[in-house]
């Protein structure tokens, strides 16, 4: 694929580029309940549930099971069960835009079976929908995760190809669009800036 301007002013020296994802983390109301559904439904073994007393950096004990279930490329998704810093809130359903995961498959035919097999486990799953470049069906996590599991559409290749010739100039035609609401809603100086927030919860305490 033909990278963009921006991706390639962004691009590290000789590098190459970032083959994959090792994992995505995300935090679980419970170790069982989380196998339950990633190994027992998405077929997904357990691979690592590994106790900890304390996070990497910090002096502070706060213990914490970090699990890993894993994918057939060899990548994981991963949580952590960390019952002291974990509220009821957490765990509510998260829309899509705001975060979920995505699983890819290889056919139509293990699409259709991976959902009847989540609904059969009693898990509501809907779709599959037909988004163009890739066909998905939908359903939660027992955290209130978003996960999807999905396949390329035939001519997902030259489909994307044509998108990311594009990409750049919608930005900028979105950026056009939407600019006057985020600056009210955000500020011109945190759009501007290229560093993650400072935490509120931080600066309070
Ligand atoms: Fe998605």
């Amino acid at each position: 694929m033909q990278m963009s301007s921006t991706a390639q002013q962004s691009r590290p020296g000789k590098l190459a580029p970032i083959p994959s994802i090792h994992h995505a983390a995300y935090r679980c109301r419970d170790a069982e309940q989380t196998r339950w559904f990633y190994e027992d439904v998405l077929g997904m073994p357990l691979v690592a549930a590994i106790i900890n007393e304390k996070p990497a950096g910090r002096t502070e004990e706060i213990p914490y099971l970090h699990l890993f279930f894993g994918l057939g490329d060899g990548n994981t998704i991963a949580f952590f069960d960390e019952p002291e810093g974990a509220t009821a809130e957490q765990f509510e359903r998260i829309g899509g835009f705001d975060r979920h995961v995505a699983f890819l498959v290889d056919t139509e035919e293990e699409l259709v079976a991976w959902q009847k097999r989540i609904q059969a486990a009693g898990v509501s799953c809907h779709g599959p929908i037909d988004h163009g470049i890739v066909k998905s069906i939908y359903m939660y996590d027992p955290n209130g995760l978003q996960t999807e599991i999905c396949i390329r559409a035939p001519g997902y290749g030259s489909a994307m190809a044509q998108e990311q010739k594009v990409a750049v100039d919608n930005i900028r035609k979105w950026d056009a669009r939407t600019r006057a609401t985020k600056e009210r809603k955000f500020g011109r100086e945190a759009l501007a800036r290229r560093t993650a927030q400072p935490s509120q919860k931080q600066k309070k305490s």
